[in-house]
């Protein structure tokens, strides 16, 4: 059965139980979300069950990420099915807190800067949102203790920067990627998707079409980012921000090897961002 806490007195005294459940520490798997529960979020959910003895959700809206407020107010918020969806695929405990729960007295002051990598790719067309990430997963980790945390690899940078500052900072947590899902058209899931209108739906497709392509070419460098480019130049509707191809730390491009390609659009009013892992052959 899954227990829905709001406090963090009442995280608290949860989370002691959990570490109880089987005499010795239990292995807290913790899935950290904004909610709008979807497939992509319930695959880390089942990743978390899977290998630990006891998994945390938290669903927070976390404002210090967002740096548009119209952004902020649009986002998704459906705690009832939320909950649902935790309860059937076997959470043990919700933390769903009030904004003034996680920044008592107001934003933070002190933050946790993500440094070099987050003023490319995302950053750029961001400002801040990759300290609002960090800063507020640092303070998640902190309230759960959790043994692993489960992150998808659809925000790839997001993964990678979190990686680091749990490298860098020493915080002591397994951080676990899990791979995108995909609606069959391609399309990444993300929360963001129920704002797309019927012909925005239709265009987006084209960013995984042409991650796709890329992947398939399986060539150089060179020949990758034709396949994709070409794939892009006939997507109607779609205003591509950037396709960058990096390696798999997002440095730059291998000339053979393991690589990502990435891609960032505005369909309509709303941005997405995809990425793929591909093979480059001299
Ligand atoms: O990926 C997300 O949903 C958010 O960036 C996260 C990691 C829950 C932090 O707010």
């Amino acid at each position: 059965m899954t227990r829905l806490v709001r406090t963090r007195d009442e995280l608290a005294a949860a989370r002691a139980r959990l570490g109880e459940q089987s005499g010795t520490e239990a292995t807290v798997g913790l899935v950290p979300t904004m909610g709008a529960l979807h497939a992509g979020h319930l695959a880390l959910i089942d990743a978390a069950r899977a290998g630990c003895a006891a998994v945390v959700t938290s669903i927070f809206v976390n404002p210090m990420q967002f740096h548009q407020a119209g952004d902020l107010q649009r986002y998704p918020r459906r705690l009832g099915e939320d909950l649902a969806l935790c309860e059937q695929h076997g959470v043990d405990l919700v933390w769903a807190p009030e904004v003034d729960e996680v920044y008592p007295g107001g934003p933070a002051q002190v933050w946790v800067t993500a440094g070099a990598l987050a003023a490319q790719l995302e950053g750029p067309n961001r400002p801040g949102h990759f300290d609002g990430v960090l800063t507020v997963v640092t303070k998640l980790f902190a309230a759960v203790r959790p043994a692993r945390a489960f992150f998808g690899e659809k925000d790839y940078q997001q993964l990678m920067l979190i990686r680091r500052m749990v490298r860098d900072l020493g915080q002591g947590v397994e951080v676990i990627s899990v791979p995108t899902v995909r609606e069959p058209d391609g399309l990444a899931l993300s929360s963001r998707n129920v704002l797309l209108s019927t012909s925005e739906r239709a265009s987006a497709r084209f960013l995984s079409a042409a991650l796709m392509a890329g992947r398939d070419a399986a060539g150089s460098a060179a020949a990758v980012l034709a396949a994709a480019r070409e794939v892009l130049a006939g997507a109607e509707g779609v205003d591509v921000d950037y396709l960058e191809l990096r390696d798999p730390e997002l440095g730059p491009a291998p000339e053979q090897g393991p690589a990502r390609l990435l891609v960032a659009a505005r369909v309509g009013s709303i941005r997405l961002i995809d990425n793929v892992a591909v093979e480059l052959r001299p």
